[in-house]
């Protein structure tokens, strides 16, 4: 299998999907799936799959959503998974092959410069995979142009970080005990890049989709997917903003940190050992014309 060199546009975001959070979302998928899946199935249901369809997952990771993708198409329809994390894609191809799924494959490729067969593909879709981008414009002009004329996009992204309590309450609570991070780049490639509706819509529509929808989806969340309170610390510490603010601090501030994010998440144990707390993305719809 090719491996994409970590060159190109997104050369940076290849790096960091492959040697720093590419392992660790390998190693949290069960949790991940867990706590992601429902929000993924929403855009899943947006996007309005039938039998028989050929669907494009976009930035499909470990393939959780590839796999149930295969099978609302059926085996008369077809799924492609691509990815610039090859450790990702590991894990998704030996779930594909465990699943024995027809019609499901994977790539590994650059969802902005991947040369994909114009007017192939039924759907686009995307679940938390379209942020990363250097150049979103080219990305979705790329996707755009890979969809058949009438074809589909739909995906979910994240609002800002003050309408997700989940990742804003641990992450107020441990600055209390260590230094801001460096805020990133307005509109840098990141979790929070397509917060603004309007950006959204103004990148969709220069990409030449019509149609373009946000829809505000707004619910509680498993955090860590429903891990007892220290697994939510455990994972809180490693997933998400409050662990890339602490991967750039000094590693002594940890146990404090931790009981800090102990303290804060306790009030919202959902009483079954998980913790629930807020959150807020956008479903994404549009078409190609
Ligand atoms: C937040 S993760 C979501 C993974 C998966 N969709 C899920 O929900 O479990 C973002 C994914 O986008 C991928 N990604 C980032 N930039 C990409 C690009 N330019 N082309 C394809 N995939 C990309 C990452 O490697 C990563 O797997």
């Amino acid at each position: 299998m090719t491996r994409l060199p970590a060159t190109g546009p997104n050369a940076e975001q290849i790096a960091y999907w492959n040697d720093t959070a590419g392992p660790k979302w390998v190693a949290m998928q069960e949790s991940l799936d867990r706590q992601i899946g429902p929000l993924g199935r929403v855009a899943m249901d947006a996007a309005g799959l039938s039998p028989g369809e050929r669907v494009l997952d976009v930035g499909c990771g470990c393939g959780a959503t590839s796999l149930e993708i295969a099978r609302r198409v059926g085996p008369g329809g077809s799924v492609l998974g691509i990815d610039v994390s090859n450790v990702m894609l590991d894990a998704a191809r030996a779930a594909g092959e465990g699943d024995g799924t027809p019609g499901l494959e994977f790539a590994n490729a650059d969802a902005q410069t991947a040369p994909l067969a114009p007017g192939s593909f039924d759907v686009a879709f995307s679940r938390f995979g379209v942020m990363f981008f250097a150049d979103p414009a080219a990305a979705f002009a790329n996707l755009r142009r890979a969809l058949r004329p009438g074809g589909r996009l739909a995906f979910v992204c994240w609002q800002g970080l003050a309408s997700n309590p989940w990742m804003a309450l641990p992450l107020s609570a441990a600055l209390r005990h260590m230094p801001p991070p460096v805020p990133p780049a307005p509109d840098a490639p990141g979790p929070f890049a397509f917060a603004d509706p309007e950006r959204v819509r103004r990148i969709l529509e220069g990409a030449g989709f019509a149609g373009v929808s946000l829809a505000s989806h707004d619910t509680d969340i498993a955090v860590g997917g429903g891990r007892d309170l220290d697994g939510t610390v455990d994972f809180l510490l490693q997933m998400g903003p409050l662990a890339a603010a602490l991967r750039e601090s000094d590693p002594a501030l940890r146990g404090r940190v931790a009981d800090a994010v102990r303290e804060a998440v306790s009030p919202h144990a959902d009483g079954t050992g998980g913790v629930r707390l807020a959150s807020a993305t956008w479903i994404v719809t549009a078409h190609a014309p």
